[in-house]
């Protein structure tokens, strides 16, 4: 897909299809040019009141007279001057991307850059329209005999004044990359678990190392991890005939010694529960228990697109959760890299138990700060449901950091708690704690277990188990939260 930016006047444009916003009261300049140029055909067509003005309707008019447009989407812009809300346009820019999808255009030509939007810019409109467009446009057909078909839209082009072009263009290109990280995301994540496995998430990271000069991929085996004296993740892929890995990615684009961000995945590729088994009922979701882990991937791979001027290691936990004859077992005991020894009183709570090592390993790169991504609890899901991603953090200005990128990118998150009073739920009688802290704050003690690995720097939790994935008709993994991580990194510029 080609996004490009263009200025001119809005009726004189040859285009397949014309994007136009229009609001209820008074059209505005782009629409009132539209209108009289085709003699007040716009006009007479909304007076008959098929568009309705809530955000996200839209109507496809054909064979509009006098104009050089084969066709025009209307979008409803809301009822008067007002400026729209954030959310409002967030669906018009999904509405608008459906609508090019549904129809057959090869290019379309959006003016909506009279359209205001309470607070935010036109670079900000463009980035929405491209992420939905890109979005929207994703086809997962890999597994099916009859491929989905062809998508036809080539072309988009913004209207805009020519000297908003440098900072479109630069939204254009930040936006579409995030988009594109954000497709491998849930391509990923999507995969099924006899597929994507550990050693599919190596290959991965070596054939995006293989892409780039300035990224490198090692990949820790089991001997080697077992060397290390990574315990706790190897007790999580014990009874797995896949082999658990820790996948290293490691970005230099930044001043030689500086301190890189490292972003690290959870990537349990299969999460059965082990022999805490879960229960049948959409267990095969558990496959996606890897998208903490594709997200570092999309966002490795938007990093490069970029070529952000910074140091990022990106790491992944790989393993898969099974049961067997070899499988940890409800009481066994385990010690971490870092020397603390671990009652893992339910095999179910692995992805703290293959975080904690990585989250120690991470300590050899001096980090600026460490950012995990894990589809974590399935209280998270209680407390925030599927829109709000769970964020917890040893550090407020990182927290502070992380909260305005997600804003700033439309991929919300929401700070809990983790403060002392909750460590004492992961006590145990054996060890020097227990992977599990009982039903109250399950989010909250996951957290708290993890705050034990991550003293030495700066640390921030993101629990995507609620966002990370669909569930229902529109199964598939969301790529979240890619857009927030490349937000973080680019606000840091
Ligand atoms: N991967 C799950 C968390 C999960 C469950 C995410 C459902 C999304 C939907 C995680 O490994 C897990 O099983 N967590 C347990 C922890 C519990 C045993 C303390 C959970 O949330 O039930
Ligand atoms: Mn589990
Ligand atoms: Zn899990």
């Amino acid at each position: 897909m080609q996004f490009i930016v263009k200025s001119g006047a809005v009726e004189k444009q040859k285009t397949a299809c014309l994007v136009l916003g229009v609001q209820k009261k008074e059209l505005t300049a782009a629409a009132t040019a539209v209108n009289e140029a085709s003699k007040g055909a716009i006009n007479s067509i909304l007076k008959r009141g098929d568009l309705k003005y809530k955000a996200g309707q839209t109507l496809l008019l054909q064979h509009v007279p006098e104009l050089p447009s084969e066709r025009i989407l209307l979008c409803a812009t809301g009822e008067g001057k007002a400026a729209l809300k954030e959310s409002e346009f967030i669906k018009l820019a999904r509405a608008v991307a459906g609508e090019l999808k549904a129809t057959s255009v090869k290019d379309a030509l959006v003016s909506l850059e009279d359209i205001n939007v309470h607070g935010k810019d036109h670079s900000w409109k463009v980035r929405q329209l491209v992420e939905a467009i890109v979005y929207a446009f994703y086809q997962f057909d890999e597994f099916k005999s009859k491929s989905a078909d062809a998508l036809v839209l080539k072309k988009v082009t913004f209207l805009a004044d020519r000297k908003q072009a440098k900072s479109l263009n630069q939204a254009i290109a930040e936006s579409q990359a995030i988009g594109e990280g954000r497709n491998l995301a849930r391509t990923l994540g999507n995969l099924p678990g006899n597929i994507c496995h550990p050693t599919y998430l190596a290959d991965q990271a070596k054939a995006l190392a293989k892409s780039h000069a300035r990224m490198t991929a090692k990949i820790l085996g089991e001997k080697q991890m077992s060397d290390l004296g990574m315990n706790s993740l190897l007790s999580v892929g014990q009874g797995s005939d896949q082999e658990s890995k820790l996948i290293l990615m490691d970005y230099k684009g930044g001043k030689r010694g500086e301190k890189p961000v490292v972003l690290l995945g959870k990537g349990i590729t299969f999460d059965t529960g082990g022999i805490s088994l879960k229960p049948g009922a959409a267990m095969d979701e558990m496959k996606f228990d890897m998208c903490g882990a594709a997200s570092i991937f999309g966002a490795m791979q938007t990093i490069l697109a970029l070529n952000l001027p910074i140091n990022v290691v990106g790491m992944v936990a790989a393993a898969e959760n099974m049961p067997s004859g070899n499988a940890t077992r409800p009481g066994d005991i385990v010690t971490s890299m870092s020397g603390q020894t671990i009652e893992i009183l339910n095999t179910d709570a692995e992805g703290r138990l293959v975080l904690c090592d990585a989250l120690t390993y991470a300590e050899r790169y001096k980090p600026k700060a460490v950012i995990d991504v894990a589809t974590l609890t399935g209280a998270c899901v209680i407390a925030l449901g599927h829109h709000t991603t769970g964020l917890l953090s040893n550090n407020d200005e990182l927290t502070e950091a992380l909260l305005k990128a997600s804003k700033d990118a439309s991929d919300l998150a929401w700070q809990l708690p983790m403060g002392e009073e909750y460590q004492a739920q992961l006590d145990s009688n054996f060890a020097d704690m227990a992977n599990i802290g009982g039903r109250a704050a399950g989010t909250i003690t996951a957290a708290c277990f993890l705050a034990r690995f991550t003293e030495s720097y700066p640390w921030a939790h993101l629990d995507i188990a609620g966002t990370g994935w669909n569930s229902g008709k529109a199964k598939g993994a969301t790529g979240r939260p890619v857009p927030m991580l490349i937000q973080y990194l680019l606000n840091q510029l």
